[in-house]
């Protein structure tokens, strides 16, 4: 399917014209694939190739199936989403969306079906090891870059999987039923973000509903908020299957179903036509998207002819951000880094020799090779001696002698470096976990080992969050390997031997048990919806909110250096802010500190409270310090007004903390920041109070609610002994008149009143 460079092909073609000149049943068939994951031919140029995606290209020649279950052509596979979270480095994740762009290139994949920037909304969503964060600032700047990165190396974007699809249980038919609030906040926000700043070429509508309606469907999505907020000018494609009716979906703003080959929907559409249920002109704009898209992808094919696959290069590519993601989660009496220095090590676990790379589903890449982290050890470990056991097995084995040789292993070296976690199968796309739990005899080898060699370093192999404080109790050090891509093995062992000083951090927080996170109350819901009842509490928002203890926090990582920061100041910088904070490398390595600051406002509307709002990875030698600029847009602090239903930035004193994690806030300073002006007219639902704050308002209705006021603070003094002038000020105003008797305020006269303070005071 590589259709590089075809001469033949008419880049000059007037979309709006050709279009114009197709037939209805021309253009209702451009908006299903020719075939799994081609779109028809058009306009005299070729098929648009579309292919998993995200973390590497999963080219299969010819029209097979998906779901990683028919083999595809090597290619290098690169960290999955939840490890490039981990840089916190949207520049280094970019450089990845470049080798990802060229890959496809390589292949003559037009558009790489990634990245996936849902939120992980419950630790045990089975697809969580393909997206970046539990937040969506992280969510969205990594994934914008991802898209910039590919994009500019000519191969198009697909975000996905817009929206809200949180978890994998009843994927196709549950409903995440979600307030405006926490949807525009937390799950549209990283959405919105990718769009607007790296104008993807595609979004991929989802399999679930949202508030009930199907994605694929769903206009308020599509097309109110898609397109005619955020400006998105790409092409809808649904996820593979995803489409129930295709002519809801054409209405709702969906331009491509896939996969292709169902020719009985284009009829749908062209008989939806012809009965006045759907007008043409929809279907007309749909084809026109496909055509644009068909366009674009000849161009790029044009602009980027000679791209090749470097395997080495990227396979060294993918080794350095590998190493950049791991998160050194503790190190007492700095266990690590291992020295190579003569001493033994005792390596323990499966994962240690056969590697556990990625995750399972759509996404597997079939890689170009594979570091073994045992190997990659020795070859850098110099004099210093390694010795391998078992552990344990993934399928059982005698657990009992395993974990009594490894022990014994342990016990004769001078440190022990035991790696746990979870297989692919059991972190797979299409359902979820049970638990965070690792396996029984996991703990079980990690106690026995412990028990003989005090001086123990856990690795951490996994996609979605593990409970760790079981593990984090018994051992000095811990290193989150989490799932690394194809170089993993590579980055571990430099992270152990510190060739590699790890500046990973956390972009999810680990919880002490599955029951403490936000989501546990309402995930995975009921009767096919899933309530999201901790509205905009996801996350550290929630850990937070609720004051609950949390084994590593949101934001956590240590280095093998360690951080000081110093003069934190505020300042304006037209209507944005600017933050400017001194970080200094107080060890002896060279290190990377990722600065994150943290708003908070006390008062006015419900807020988590901290929340990120900047971030950046910065790299000094030792004994250097360096003024780190961090600029946020005013933009960033507003929230979302559900009865205005817009963005407002709230007056007020806002905190600034600057920090290394969400929980290690080293630096506050405070700054007013002024309000947005938004016209907020009065109601009958304004109170008397509310009304007599506003100068205008108070004059205009101070003489008219003075009766009924009197009459309603008499009355609530007399009934209820509180304080009546503040009980009064809280009444609203449409319910003076009943609350004195009919004495005041004819509801006439109220809206005459409201109307007068409403255009006297400009609102
Ligand atoms: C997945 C998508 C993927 C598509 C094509 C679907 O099952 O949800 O993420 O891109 O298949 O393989």
């Amino acid at each position: 399917m590589n259709h590089e460079n075809d001469a033949s092909a008419d880049i000059s073609v007037d979309i709006d014209s050709f279009v114009d000149s197709l037939s209805l049943e021309e253009k209702a068939s451009l908006g299903s694939g020719a075939a799994f994951w081609v779109t028809e031919r058009t306009a005299g140029l070729p098929a648009v190739v579309m292919e998993d995606g995200p973390h590497g290209v999963r080219h299969q020649p010819g029209d097979v199936d998906h779901m990683g279950i028919a083999p595809s052509a090597p290619a290098t596979c690169f960290p999955p989403a939840t490890a490039l979270a981990q840089t916190w480095d949207p520049e280094l994740i970019e450089r990845v969306g470049e080798a990802l762009g060229t890959e496809a290139r390589s292949f003559g994949t037009d558009v790489l079906l990634g990245p996936g920037v849902n939120i992980k909304r419950d630790p045990r969503c089975g697809r969580n090891f393909e997206y970046f964060s539990e937040d969506p600032l992280l969510s969205g700047r990594m994934g914008a870059a991802w898209v910039r990165g590919l994009q500019r190396r000519g191969a198009g974007a697909s975000v996905k999987h817009f929206a809200a699809n949180n978890q994998e249980f009843e994927r196709m038919r549950s409903s995440s039923d979600i307030d405006e609030r926490p949807l525009r906040e937390i799950y549209l926000r990283s959405f919105e973000r990718v769009v607007r700043e790296a104008q993807p070429w595609t979004v991929m509508a989802s399999y679930n509903r949202l508030n009930g309606v199907p994605t694929t469907e769903n206009h308020w999505l599509l097309t109110k908020v898609l397109r005619d907020e955020w400006g998105f000018d790409g092409l809808v494609v649904s996820d593979w299957g995803a489409v129930a009716d295709r002519v809801r979906a054409v209405l709702g703003g969906l331009d491509l179903q896939m996969p292709g080959g169902d020719a009985g929907s284009d009829q749908e559409v062209v008989d939806a036509v012809r009965s006045g249920e759907l007008d043409e002109s929809v279907v007309t704009e749909r084809a026109r998207r496909t055509v644009q898209l068909a366009r674009r992808a000849e161009n790029a094919r044009r602009a980027h002819p000679d791209a090749a696959l470097d395997v080495d290069r990227h396979h060294g590519l993918a080794r350095e951000v590998a190493g950049r993601a791991i998160v050194l989660l503790k190190n007492d009496g700095d266990v690590l880094p291992l020295a190579a220095d003569g001493r033994s090590v005792a390596v323990i676990g499966p994962f240690a020799v056969e590697p556990r790379i990625q995750g399972g589903g759509s996404s597997r890449v079939v890689p170009t090779k594979v570091d073994v982290a045992v190997d990659e050890m020795r070859a850098i470990a110099g004099s210093t001696t390694i010795a391998v056991a078992d552990g344990y097995r993934h399928d059982g084995g005698d657990a009992e002698h395993l974990r009594a040789e490894a022990a014994r292993h342990a016990a004769e070296a001078d440190v022990a470096v035991v790696f746990l976690g979870l297989t692919a199968a059991e972190e797979a796309e299409g359902t979820d976990r049970p638990d965070i739990d690792l396996p029984t005899h996991q703990l079980e080898l990690l106690k026995a080992v412990t028990a003989a060699q005090p001086r123990t370093v856990a690795v951490i192999v996994h996609g979605g969050v593990v409970r760790l404080h079981e593990v984090a109790d018994r051992v000095p050090a811990v290193l989150d390997g989490s799932i690394l891509g194809q170089a993993g093995g590579g980055a571990i062992a430099d992270v152990l031997f510190g060739r590699v000083n790890p500046s990973g951090r956390l972009a999810e927080t680990v919880p002490l048990r599955i029951e403490d996170a936000p989501s546990f109350p309402t995930y995975p819901g009921d009767q096919f919806h899933v309530r999201y009842g901790e509205g905009i509490f996801v996350g550290y928002r929630g850990y937070d909110r609720m004051k609950r203890d949390v084994a590593f926090p949101f934001g956590h990582g240590l280095s093998y250096t360690t951080f000081e920061y110093r003069d934190l100041h505020i300042s304006a910088a037209g209507d944005d802010i600017q933050i400017t904070v001194t970080v200094a490398n107080a060890g002896t390595r060279d290190g990377r500190e990722v600065v994150q600051i943290y708003v908070a406002k006390d008062d006015g509307v419900q807020r988590p409270p901290v929340e990120l709002k900047a971030f950046r990875s910065v790299r000094l030698a030792p004994g250097e310090s360096s003024e780190t600029v961090l600029v946020i847009s005013r933009d960033e602090l507003a929230y979302w007004d559900i009865s205005l239903h817009r963005w407002v930035v709230e007056g007020g004193r806002y905190t600034f903390h600057a920090g290394a994690s969400s929980r290690d806030l080293r630096l506050s300073k405070e700054t007013e920041v002024e309000a947005d002006t938004v016209r907020r007219p009065f109601t009958e639902n304004s109170t008397i109070g509310e009304l007599l704050a506003h100068p205008v308002a108070a004059r205009v209705l101070a003489a008219a609610v003075q009766q009924g006021a009197g009459q309603a603070r008499s009355t609530a003094s007399k009934e209820l002994g509180i304080d009546a002038k503040k009980s009064g000020l809280r009444i609203p105003v449409g319910r003076v008149r009943s609350l004195s008797g009919g004495a005041s305020l004819p509801k006439a006269e109220l809206t005459r009143l409201l109307e007068a303070v409403n255009a006297e005071s400009g609102n």
